[in-house]
């Protein structure tokens, strides 16, 4: 039986990835090297920490820097970044996600964030979704990043439900490979090849409701 479905954010309900890409190209290229968006689908679930790492790695200077530099260029990043989100309005919810999340509150489901962004608190704002949820868990709230199941299973603490209960959805391998050390099922949101572990896979959730969900899972 499912009780709570456990959302990522960041690529799942609304498009920030894309918004995270801009801002990691924009520091490659102030480090003097280009990023692609395939080299960007590495970073996608990724804290923001290690992401720094990966970028420098792209770029090989990963062992030049300090720790202290590397937090530096870690906030003019998010810098970039948290300009882009305040932006934000609610025609950025990707489409299908407000109807789907209305008829599983309607159904007595129990809605989580699963997030490693410590933005999510600010995008759930200004995108008006906040309402939705039962239980946000964020990037600030744990110790270890996706693929560590951590920020699953305090959703499904929060929401009172067991991990066999729990359903979790993700646009990310490193979140996949979370969900499934948590003894969750996934839902893959969005195509990407990467997604191949996920227990199903949906391009969006246009189309997608709670009775198909609990059909095919
Ligand atoms: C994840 C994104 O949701 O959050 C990653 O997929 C990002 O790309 C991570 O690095 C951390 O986000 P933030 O907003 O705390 O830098
Ligand atoms: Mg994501």
């Amino acid at each position: 039986m499912i009780r709570t479905c456990i959302f990522d954010l960041d690529g799942v309900l609304v498009d920030t990835a894309r918004y995270h890409y801009l801002a990691w190209r924009r520091l490659a290229r102030e480090l003097g090297f280009d990023f692609s968006e395939e080299q960007n689908e590495a970073l996608k679930g990724v804290s923001r920490m290690a992401s720094l790492d990966i970028l420098l790695s792209c770029g090989g200077v990963r062992d030049k820097f300090s720790i202290l530099e590397k937090e530096e260029m870690a906030a003019r990043k998010n810098g970039w970044y948290v300009e882009m989100i305040s932006r934000m309005t609610p025609e950025e919810v990707l489409p299908g996600v407000e109807a789907f999340l209305t008829e599983a509150r309607r159904v007595g489901l129990k809605i989580a964030l699963g997030s490693a962004s410590r933005n999510a608190p600010m995008i759930l704002d200004r995108t008006g979704i906040a309402h939705f949820f039962d239980a946000v868990v964020d990037g600030s709230m744990i110790s270890a990043a996706k693929p560590d199941p951590q920020v699953f299973l305090l959703g499904a603490q929060l929401t009172g439900s067991a991990p066999v209960e729990c359903v979790v959805f993700e646009d990310a391998e490193a979140g996949i490979e979370a969900a499934e050390r948590a003894g969750m099922r996934s839902v893959g949101v969005g195509g990407s090849p990467t997604l191949a572990r996920a227990t199903i896979k949906i391009d969006g959730f246009e189309g997608f409701d709670v009775a198909k969900m609990k059909e095919l899972l």
